[in-house]
């Protein structure tokens, strides 16, 4: 959302990135920061690969403890390039536990793309903090700010429950206390898109916003199938009518 916003827009705008996973957060700030450093590591990283996938895979799970934050960054990337369909996952304890991915010539350092993230957080005057939405939300959020929610998905059946982005997990308490974000949100006067998956429970919790319920269709990436990687259903869910953004 953020990347489709400062492409389209010819204006600059105060953005405020947040969220609790610390890898992801520290890897954007490296992307924004130190980009050079990162694309040369990554490119080693991926000559390194080349030579045997399977073992550099696991070295780089498993073994190797990055030094400092470039080395973290770089460390995420190549495993979210090369692991099981790009999922994110981790224990109980926080150790992400993917398996590798099956991959012909995963692209580990895109350069010109990473240039391109750069440059668009840096122009932009982003703020990117590892936080809470929550104590993001309730702090900065004021009259006529537009806040997009893309939180973990309610599972759509009891096998696919997957929620484990960080090692809180994310359950129905936290949809309902999301959804009671969104409603003081509205409240606030704020414009606010949240996405969600399409389940009696979502439907519910956001049945007073009914009228401005979408269903969308989705590519799943994130299925062993490819049969039913297609054809999902998710929920866009509006508190507004007229679409400020698109
Ligand atoms: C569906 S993913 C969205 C990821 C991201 N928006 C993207 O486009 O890649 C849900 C995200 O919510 C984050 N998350 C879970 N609980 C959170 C919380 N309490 N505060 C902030 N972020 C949270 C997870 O770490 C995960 O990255």
């Amino acid at each position: 959302m953020f990347f489709h916003l400062i492409s389209n827009r010819k204006r600059i705008f105060n953005a405020y990135l947040a969220d609790l996973n610390r890898e992801l957060i520290t890897s954007y700030k490296i992307v924004k920061h130190n980009v050079k450093e990162l694309i040369q590591l990554l490119k080693k990283y991926e000559a390194e690969y080349k030579k045997d996938p399977s073992e550099r895979y696991y070295t780089l799970r498993d073994t190797i403890r990055p030094k400092n934050d470039i080395e973290k960054a770089a460390r995420f990337i190549a495993l979210n390039k090369t692991c099981y369909n790009g999922l994110y996952r981790v224990n109980r304890a926080g150790i992400f536990n993917v398996p590798i991915g099956r991959y012909k010539n995963p692209p580990i350092c895109d350069s010109n793309n990473l240039e391109n993230v750069s440059q668009a957080l840096r122009y932009s005057k982003a703020i990117i903090q590892a936080r809470d939405y929550r104590q993001m939300i309730l702090e900065r959020a004021e009259k006529g700010d537009f806040v997009f929610l893309d939180p973990p998905y309610n599972p759509t059946s009891s096998t696919s429950n997957f929620t484990n982005y960080t090692h809180y997990g994310f359950g129905d308490d936290d949809q309902e206390q999301l959804a009671s974000i969104f409603r003081k949100l509205d409240d606030r006067k704020c414009r606010v898109l949240l996405t969600n998956s399409d389940t009696p429970f979502i439907r519910e919790l956001y049945s007073d916003f009914a009228t401005n319920i979408k269903e969308v269709s989705v590519l799943r990436a994130i299925n062993c199938k490819a049969s039913k990687r297609t054809g999902h259903k998710e929920l866009l869910v509006r508190n507004y009518d007229n679409d400020p953004c698109f």
